[in-house]
């Protein structure tokens, strides 16, 4: 399947979380398994392409594809957590949403130094996550210069954003 048929999966709907906001849902594609499996394998290819040493995706809908990828490549899968849902001592970076914080932790062990890390996501907005995500990754002892996406709103810069911290950042679909 192509990436317009991809999209086709991708589920509008208006007025979500708040009104005037037009929530792009994965449901539907990950529900679908043609277009479960053929988003996995591209994203897939351009981890591999990028030399792929483990893949990170963050909590919860970065779990679903992030780990498709590392399986698909036989890498290992480094999980970027809410807080207080890892049972070690974690480090973790606060980031800025729209209203208010939040907070992603890792475990520094699931990362050996200068390990090529990979960031999957089902979706970039402002960016904040991915950012965030990179940072940690960082102090954790990670090499993170990629990020991988299914899908990418530019109306709200979040990819220019992470182009202009050096990441390079590609999606699938816009
Ligand atoms: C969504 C999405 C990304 C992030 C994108 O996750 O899955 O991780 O927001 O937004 P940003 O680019 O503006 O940071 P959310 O925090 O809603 O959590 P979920 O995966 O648990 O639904
Ligand atoms: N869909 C899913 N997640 C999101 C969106 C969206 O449109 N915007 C920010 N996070």
């Amino acid at each position: 399947m192509d990436s317009d048929a991809l999209k086709r999966l991708v589920r509008t709907v208006p007025d979500f979380p708040a009104p005037g906001i037009q929530f792009r849902d994965i449901t539907t594609l990950i529900g679908h398994g043609p277009g479960l499996s053929a988003t996995v394998d591209n994203l897939a290819r351009r981890a591999e392409l990028a030399g792929a040493e483990a893949i990170a995706g963050m909590e919860a809908r970065g779990f679903i594809f992030g780990a498709a990828v590392a399986v698909k490549l036989g890498i290992g899968f480094v999980p970027v957590r809410k807080p207080g849902k890892l049972p070690i001592q974690t480090i973790g970076v606060d980031y800025a949403l729209e209203y208010g914080t939040d907070r992603l932790e890792v475990d520094p062990a699931a990362i050996t130094d200068g390990q090529n890390v990979i960031i999957v996501d089902d979706l970039i907005a402002t960016g904040g996550t991915a950012l965030a995500a990179a940072e940690l990754l960082r102090m954790a002892g990670a090499r993170v210069d990629h990020a991988l996406f299914v899908i990418d709103l530019p109306d709200l810069g979040g990819a220019a954003s992470l182009r202009r911290a050096g990441l390079s950042v590609e999606a699938i679909m816009q």
